[in-house]
């Protein structure tokens, strides 16, 4: 059988993911492949997969099935699925979707080269997926999205066992990077090119916990944002570990983006505490409070679950009561998915689809007030954006992100080119304001 020349990867899932993408990319290039862009083209087609809720589930079968014919037409195309679904059915997939030819997991994505190999030259499916911890991946080569903008891990797995969350079947124990790994990184990052990063972990405050003597979260915020980088940026943060000193951190570190993504999923200490979350609405609300004062302007964004089993409306009041208090600039909102393997999944008493589809709505029309308030409140402001290009639904438009994580459109310069932009920092006089993005004018390089 020929050679694989060509592959292309699918990435679905959390940031986690898109730095494994990256991982899986850089290999394939390094082993001499091409990136190419429609599957019809692609010796290998990689799907890195999730399964946090139902909906990721049921849209990577639909995207693995419309592969069929253009599979067909290819023979000795290659389909790999990798990431979390991969991690949790490992050769299960096999016997479900019959014309995936790989599956891998979550900590032997080193091994994929191999496993494509292996399948090609045997002509038969192979599925590999080991244990938590028995695979290291944080030096594989990599191929980033943005070349000015990199992920970087400093901590995998979770330990925290929410009671409704796949994450810790699927990516194992939480385990700590090395903090001089994590600074030199920066460093070489820096070196590159590279003016933003994104610390990575399911709860980056916790960092440290399992590496005796290491210094905490707080300590390597400080020493990243101090290897030169112009913005650093991390996530995510849980509401019981968040400390002082990580508040301070942020407080006192100019390159530390003025941006929170602390997901408070409930309001109710009923269901904070049935799902097994470890802090109270009033814990949460202070918190929120400590942050607006140490740091003016900060930007918090959060993740809410409507109908976990026993939810009443008035716990979904109390959820409602912290959106109104908290003022977030931004809200992911999901309704409870049951996930095998989770405690939750298997509790009785479970909230009619149609009340949790009108909490949703309810929920989503008051997270959608606080950012239209948030977003008029900066009108006026001069912001330090970070530039990433044109936008994608307008070329004639530059977008790029403030330090709170807001997009920004600002016209392309007549006869400047994209390239003048992306990567850099400029001041900019926001002079518009919608739901989803900011307006404004550049007034000088930052
Ligand atoms: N480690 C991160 C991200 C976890 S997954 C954190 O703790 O915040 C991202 C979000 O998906 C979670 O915050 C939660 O709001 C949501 N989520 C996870 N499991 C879910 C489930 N079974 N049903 C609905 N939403 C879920
Ligand atoms: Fe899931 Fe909770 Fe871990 Fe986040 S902290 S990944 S919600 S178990
Ligand atoms: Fe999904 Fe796995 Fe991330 S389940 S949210 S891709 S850790």
């Amino acid at each position: 059988m020929p050679a694989m020349k060509t592959f292309l990867v699918r990435t679905f899932g959390c940031q986690m993911n898109k730095h494994d993408s990256e991982r899986v990319s850089g290999m394939l290039l390094s082993a001499g492949l091409t990136l190419v862009e429609e599957p019809a083209d692609a010796d290998a087609v990689i799907f890195m997969t999730c399964c946090v809720r139902e909906n990721a589930d049921v849209r990577l079968l639909g995207q693995v099935a419309s592969l069929k014919s253009i599979k067909a037409a290819r023979p000795g195309q290659l389909i790999a699925v990798g990431g979390c679904i991969g991690q949790r059915d490992g050769a299960a997939l096999l016997d479900e979707l019959r014309h995936v030819d790989v599956v891998f997991g979550t900590h032997n994505i080193a091994r994929l080269p191999a496993l494509l190999d292996s399948a090609r030259e045997a002509r038969r499916p192979v599925a590999e997926t080991l244990n938590a911890g028995d695979g290291s991946t944080f030096d594989l080569p990599l191929e980033r999205e943005h070349p000015w903008h990199a992920w970087v891990p400093i901590t995998v797995g979770c330990d925290n066992f929410c009671s409704y969350c796949i994450v810790p079947h699927v990516r194992g124990r939480e385990r700590s990077r090395a903090f001089e790994e994590i600074v030199s990184e920066c460093e070489r990052l820096v070196t590159d090119g590279v003016v933003s990063v994104t610390l990575l972990g399911q709860n980056v405050n916790s960092y440290g916990r399992d590496l005796y003597g290491q210094p905490r979260f707080a300590e390597v915020l400080r020493a990243v944002a101090s290897t030169g980088l112009g913005r650093v940026s991390f996530a995510t943060s849980h509401p019981k570990d968040l400390s002082d000193a990580t508040i301070a951190a942020m407080a006192e570190t100019s390159q530390v983006a003025r941006y929170l993504h602390l997901p408070v999923q409930s309001g109710s200490d009923q269901v904070l505490a049935a799902m097994n979350r470890r802090y109270t609405k009033e814990h949460y609300l202070g918190l929120v409070e400590r942050l607006y004062t140490a740091i003016p302007g900060i930007a918090l964004s959060t993740d809410i679950i409507v109908g976990y089993p026993g939810e009443t409306d008035a716990d979904f009041a109390e959820t409602m009561e912290v959106v109104a208090r908290a003022r977030f600039d931004q809200a992911f909102t999901f309704i409870f998915s049951p996930r095998a393997e989770t405690p939750a999944a298997s509790l009785p008493d479970t909230v009619p689809r149609e009340v949790a589809q009108e909490r949703f709505d309810a929920l989503v029309d008051a997270v959608q007030r606080s950012v239209v308030s948030k977003n008029a409140a900066l009108l006026g402001s001069v912001q330090d954006v970070l530039f990433e290009g044109v936008s994608k639904r307008d070329e004639t438009m530059l977008a790029g992100r403030t330090s709170g994580n807001k997009v920004v459109h600002v016209a392309l310069p007549e006869g400047a080119d994209e390239s003048e932009f992306a990567g850099r920092f400029f001041r900019v006089h926001i002079d518009e304001a919608q739901t989803w993005f900011l307006g404004g004018y550049i007034v000088s390089g930052a």
